[in-house]
């Protein structure tokens, strides 16, 4: 039986070490903060999160930002590598030892592969991971998780496509991941290049059914959720070689004539030309209501780690 105590002083790093009643337990945690995040809560009163930040970031920064101050808590923030001592060559390992003085909690954005993992082992507070590299991405997954159940009303029975950069997408790895522990079948619609890591689909140890695509049109009619993910340009060593898969799919209204009529549409954004405007009205779009959840899963998310829900 899993419970809130569970999660205290834990640090929060990868999907590959969740189970499914562990996920169920952080996904109804959240639900509980949507009428916490409207009411406001002091929670966390007293206690400080400090988000490091070492790459852009736009809404992960800020709802995990927002969700500390909506559990009544403070912020200290690097949000530029450039104006913190990483600049003059510090290892984030030691701003980790650093800044665990100031801060109850971190919740951290690197570059590198093997940050989190690295961060995780120095680390005397609860270390959040915020995406590392093209690693993982886990607290992505979570509101992703609590967005698709919130749209269809489940996770399992959904055949879910992801499509896009599943090379260098570390939002579609942690989501992979998770979704092992459902009923569901997943298509990997992504061009040659950029095919999932082996690692990531050896991770989901054969759990689910997964086939892997280049041709959208092809399961286009099956799939109930289309994860759309952005081509990673900042991945590429070579910006030929991005050039001429960035546009490989592009989900617009007339494309969506020939999915199911109820599909959903999600995206971990920013979206560049991925998802056509057209398709912003649409009732299938919920990539911009998406971003919601990531308040109710980040607050669900430290409030468990530093055992105040
Ligand atoms: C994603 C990321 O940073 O991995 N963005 C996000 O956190 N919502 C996806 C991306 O940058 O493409």
């Amino acid at each position: 039986m899993v419970k809130a105590s569970d999660f205290k002083g834990k640090h929060f790093i990868s999907m590959r070490d969740y189970s499914r009643e562990q996920l169920e337990f952080i996904l109804d945690t959240a639900d509980e903060m949507v009428e916490l995040e409207k009411k406001g809560s002091d929670a966390c009163k007293g206690k400080v999160l400090a988000s490091l930040f070492f790459e852009p970031s736009t809404r992960t920064r800020l709802s995990f930002e927002t969700a500390m101050f909506r559990l009544g808590g403070n912020v200290t923030t690097v949000a530029d590598p450039m104006t913190s001592s990483a600049k003059k060559g510090e290892t984030f390992e030691d701003t980790i030892l650093t800044v665990q003085n100031y801060a109850d909690i971190i919740a951290m954005r690197h570059p590198d592969d093997d940050a989190a993992l690295r961060a995780a082992k120095v680390a005397k507070i609860p270390y959040i991971n915020g995406g590392s590299g093209t690693w993982e991405h886990p607290t992505q997954t979570m509101l992703d998780l609590h967005c698709m159940r919130y749209a269809k009303g489940r996770i399992d029975g959904n055949t879910i496509g992801m499509i896009g950069d599943l090379k260098h997408g570390r939002t579609v790895h942690s989501l992979l991941l998770a979704l092992r522990h459902f009923d569901v079948k997943v298509k990997l619609i992504s061009p040659d290049q950029l095919k999932m890591k082996t690692d990531v689909i050896e991770g989901t140890g054969g759990r689910i059914e997964i086939s892997e695509t280049n041709d959208l049109k092809s399961v286009l009619p099956e799939l109930d959720v289309m994860y759309v993910t952005r081509v990673q340009k900042e991945r590429f060593a070579d910006p030929a070689e991005y050039e001429k898969v960035k546009d490989a799919y592009i989900v617009n209204a007339d494309l969506l004539k020939k999915g199911k009529k109820d599909v959903v549409v999600m995206h971990p954004l920013p979206r560049i030309n991925e998802i056509a405007a057209d398709v912003d009205p649409l009732p299938n779009a919920w990539y911009f209501r998406q971003v919601k959840h990531g308040i109710y899963a980040r607050m669900a998310i430290i409030g468990l780690a530093l055992g105040v829900l």
